[in-house]
This record gives structure tokens, sequence and C-alpha cells, in this order.
């Protein structure tokens, strides 16, 4: 009795985890490098990665009036972040650019930092192994409000400004709370992701992840 349970159990997970569609995503695993990196509705996620050596061509800084010290974003992004975060401040938000384009050199000490302060777990719900980060693409940003904490973002006004507004100008909400079984990190309020205005309003009106519609 003990092994035909066993047996249905192992049937069970080995339909969950190896049909084409599965029940859920097991990460970090069957890892696929990613073909066209420049695309901009590329899925880079935990079990998508960019070469180390993927370094985007028309990466451009971002306008020192909307970005904390030297940023860099792709050219469309960098262009659609600065019309929103000044159209922002003309209604009295100020949304701000802390973090962006990352080479892989960079994420793969940020992820070690946190790995080695908070231990392997904790570090893989908050930070993307290297060749993993969306950053590294160029069309990611983390921005902060006008509570001046990226981490605290959620509680500024500017969260829910950016929540209701960011599709307009191209951006999507990347690891929404409650998703975090299919992106599989932790709710991020603070990062957004630039997909282009047909795709980000497309998966905001449809209350989608990048996954979902990539499947
Ligand atoms: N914090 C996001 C997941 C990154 O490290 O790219
Ligand atoms: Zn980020």
């Amino acid at each position: 009795m003990k092994k035909e349970i066993l047996i249905i159990v192992f049937l069970l997970y080995s339909l969950m985890i190896h049909q084409d569609k599965p029940l859920f995503t097991k990460f970090y695993y069957q890892i696929k490098e990613i073909q066209k990196p420049d695309s901009f509705d590329v899925l880079v996620n935990k079990n998508n990665c960019l070469s180390p050596t993927y370094i985007p061509k028309d990466l451009e800084i971002v306008n020192t009036k909307v970005a904390y010290d030297q940023k860099f974003l792709r050219h469309e992004a960098k262009e659609a972040f600065e019309k929103l975060s000044l159209d922002a401040l003309e209604l009295g938000y100020h949304i701000v650019c802390v973090s962006a384009y990352r080479d892989y050199d960079y994420q793969k000490d940020l992820y070690q930092y946190y790995v080695d302060s908070k231990g392997l777990e904790y570090a893989d719900q908050c930070s993307a192994r290297p060749g993993h980060s969306e950053h590294q693409t160029g069309l990611s940003l983390d921005v902060m409000g006008s509570n001046m904490d990226y981490n605290l973002f959620l509680h500024s006004v500017e969260y829910d400004w950016m929540h209701k507004n960011a599709h307009k100008y191209g951006f999507i909400l990347r690891y929404p709370k409650g998703k975090e079984h299919i992106t599989g990190f932790k709710f991020e309020p603070w990062h957004y992701r630039y997909v282009g205005k047909k795709l980000s309003t497309y998966l905001y009106e449809n209350h989608l992840t990048l996954e979902e519609y990539k499947k």
C-alpha cells in the first residue's frame, strides 16, 4: 500500500513539472540561454538567462533630473522613463531612478552580497543570479518616491500613481504581489520593466506577468 502511494505521488509530481505547461515552475531548472536578447518583450528570469557577455548596444545615460547619479537604460526605455517622470513631476510626484542597467559582473557581486549577508534562500527571493537579472537588458529600473527610499516605495504617494500610470508609458510592475510563484521573486513595488506601450497596456489590463504572457 505504502509503495502504491509513493508511486502515485511520484507520477503526480512528474506530471506537474515535466509537461509543456507545468502546474508550478521549478526555478533555476532546465535553464535556456536567450536567443533574442534585444527584443523588447525578452523574458529574463530564473529559467532563461543572458550570456555573460551580453551588453545592449543602445544604452544611454538617464537625465540626472530624474535619476540618482549616472544611470543607463536602452534608448527607448530611457526616453519613456524621462517622459513618465517629468509628467509625474508636473503633477507633484517625484519618481527617481535609483538603479537601471547592471552588467553581469555587477549583478554577480550584488547577488553574492545577499548570499553572504542574508543566506542563499533569502538571496534567491530578492536578487537574481548573474545572467538572470533583467537589469542586464537595460530595460529595467528601480525607482524611489518622495520618501527617498526605494525599499519604502510602497508607502509613498508615488507608488499608487506609478501603479496606475506606468503602463501608459510602456512599463510594467514586473514582480507583483500574489505572483511570486510565477515570477520567482518577492513583490518588488519599485521594480519596473519597459516592454513598449502596446504590450504594457495588454499586460496591465489583463493582470498578467511576462511569464504568463510568454508561456
Ligand atoms: N531584484 C531583481 C529580481 C534582480 O536582481 O534583478
Ligand atoms: Zn530591480
